[in-house]
């Protein structure tokens, strides 16, 4: 079966130009000038042929940080199941996901990692692959690592928070780092001083302060930016490339410009939520509003936005990710009387293309920087690139149709989410998702969902391209 992507303006990394793109089964085979004779005749032997008229062409998305049915304690279990929440990516732009094998503190890796291959065997819309979330690091999930990076498990995710669960100390992440700069596996870090936190957090609820609004403040930037800069530290005594994962704060972001100003391999990846939703809009309402904009790190005050969107312009933030987590209302509520209580975590999984475009009418972003930031650079830091995250021959027919005119307004009345509230309720972006290739299937046509669970294919991936 071929396909011919036709009439579209091709963005990569490098800008956008006219560009046809002939699909030969699950892969790209050309991509050529409109106006060549080349073109012609793929436009007659085509098998099948896609209008991509007034239309950007677009390397499906790379969502790196997701979580789909989490159990995050035995009474809250993240909205999306992994069928509903692939769906909802391909809806949003996003063709690849990659998610996490969780190994909490007493547990072991070889089963949480069988666990997780049999929850998303045969339910995903899109390709995905998955981190390990090492909540315990000991000898034996220090050893387990060479083997999960055989099996393509090449980045671990740790925690300076949430003791007793994820936490690690120190010297416990120093000893992760060594050991995956000897390997070759890349570190993401979760960087918020969990054990200062915990003490404010608890001095908060004591004084009767049990809003969601003390989510946001009993975790304050400097702890986040605390948390960087030691982990920072610790990579480069380790001499370990370092992942910073859902950075929320200017103050943050200023530990990662410094450590990359040193030469150091740092990278950080920020969330939509981070550049448009604010502690007090969001997180300072009253009841469910508040609950459901309960994520770690918390949403800011405004006055980050404008160091975020410079920090993607320039490179100090390298990805955008969702760490998609919506948890429906039910479970938010258990934070009702307690923020302490509510599971932590929101949804964009299907917005998160549609946000940052929204970003390039509004001048924060290049076009080019977008598809970086969104796609490539995730691919490469992940090790799925060239197979994903660019337009080129011998690369999987992940391709995105998108109409950059469209506006419309986020809702939980409309959206494809599990999740029965947004976040994001009300608001208006601009730019929509029309048609989506998935290795040359069709997952959205036109604006309609025609994928399946159980297309999508577990993605063994390689070790790190760094040097993007
Ligand atoms: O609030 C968040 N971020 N929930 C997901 C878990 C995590 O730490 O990424
Ligand atoms: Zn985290
Ligand atoms: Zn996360």
């Amino acid at each position: 079966m071929t396909t011919l992507v036709r009439g579209g303006t091709v963005v990569s990394t490098s800008g956008a130009s006219p560009a046809d793109v002939v699909v030969d089964g699950e892969t790209i085979s050309a991509v050529l000038d409109p106006s060549s004779a080349l073109a012609a005749s793929a436009a007659q032997t085509a098998d099948r042929i896609i209008d991509a008229t007034g239309c950007y062409v677009l390397p499906g998305g790379v969502d790196a940080h997701v979580h789909l049915q989490l159990e995050m304690t035995p009474e809250a279990t993240s909205a999306d199941s992994f069928a509903s929440g692939t769906a909802a990516a391909a809806w949003g732009g996003t063709t690849t996901i990659i998610d996490f094998v969780g190994q909490p503190a007493g547990t072991r890796v070889g089963e949480a990692v069988e666990q997780r291959h049999r929850e998303a065997d045969g339910q995903c819309a899109i390709d995905y692959g998955f981190h390990l979330a090492m909540g315990d690091i000991n000898d034996q999930s220090l050893k387990a690592m060479e083997s999960l990076i055989a099996d393509g498990i090449t980045s671990f995710k740790y925690f300076m928070a949430y003791p007793g669960v994820w936490y690690n100390d120190d010297g416990k992440l120093l000893r992760a780092m060594q050991r995956a700069a000897d390997l070759g596996g890349l570190v993401m870090m979760h960087a918020e001083n969990g054990l200062a936190i915990d003490v404010l957090r608890d001095q908060a609820a004591h004084r009767g302060q049990t809003d969601s609004v003390w989510h946001g403040r009993t975790r304050p930037a400097r702890l986040e930016a605390e948390a960087v800069h030691r982990a920072s530290a610790l990579a480069e005594i380790a001499g370990a490339p370092l992942y910073i994962v859902h950075l929320s704060s200017s103050d943050a972001l200023e530990q990662v410009a410094w450590a990359r100003s040193r030469g150091q391999n740092v990278f950080a990846e920020t969330c939509p939520q981070y550049l448009y939703l604010t502690l007090e809009g969001q997180l300072d309402q009253p009841g469910i509003d508040g609950l459901r904009a309960v994520c770690s790190p918390p949403l800011r005050s405004h006055d980050h936005h404008a160091d975020l969107w410079q920090g993607l312009r320039h490179d100090d933030l390298a990805v955008v990710s969702t760490d998609h987590c919506p948890f429906c209302d039910n479970e938010k509520l258990l934070g009702q009387d307690d923020f302490r209580q509510t599971p932590n975590g929101l949804g964009s999984i299907e917005h998160r293309m549609d946000l940052l475009h929204s970003g390039v009418v509004q001048g924060e972003l290049g076009l080019a920087r977008w598809v970086e930031t969104c796609s490539t650079t995730p691919a490469r830091l992940f090790g799925l690139y060239p197979q994903k995250g660019v337009i080129a021959p011998g690369s999987d027919a992940d391709l995105v149709v998108y109409n950059p005119t469209v506006r419309h307004t986020l809702s939980a009345a409309t959206h494809h989410m599990n999740v029965d509230g947004s976040v994001w309720e009300g608001l208006e972006v601009t730019g929509q998702v029309q048609t989506v290739l998935s290795r040359g299937s069709l997952v959205i046509d036109n604006r309609s969902f025609v994928g399946r669970p159980g297309h999508g294919r577990y993605l063994p991936r390689g070790i790190p391209d760094l040097f993007v």
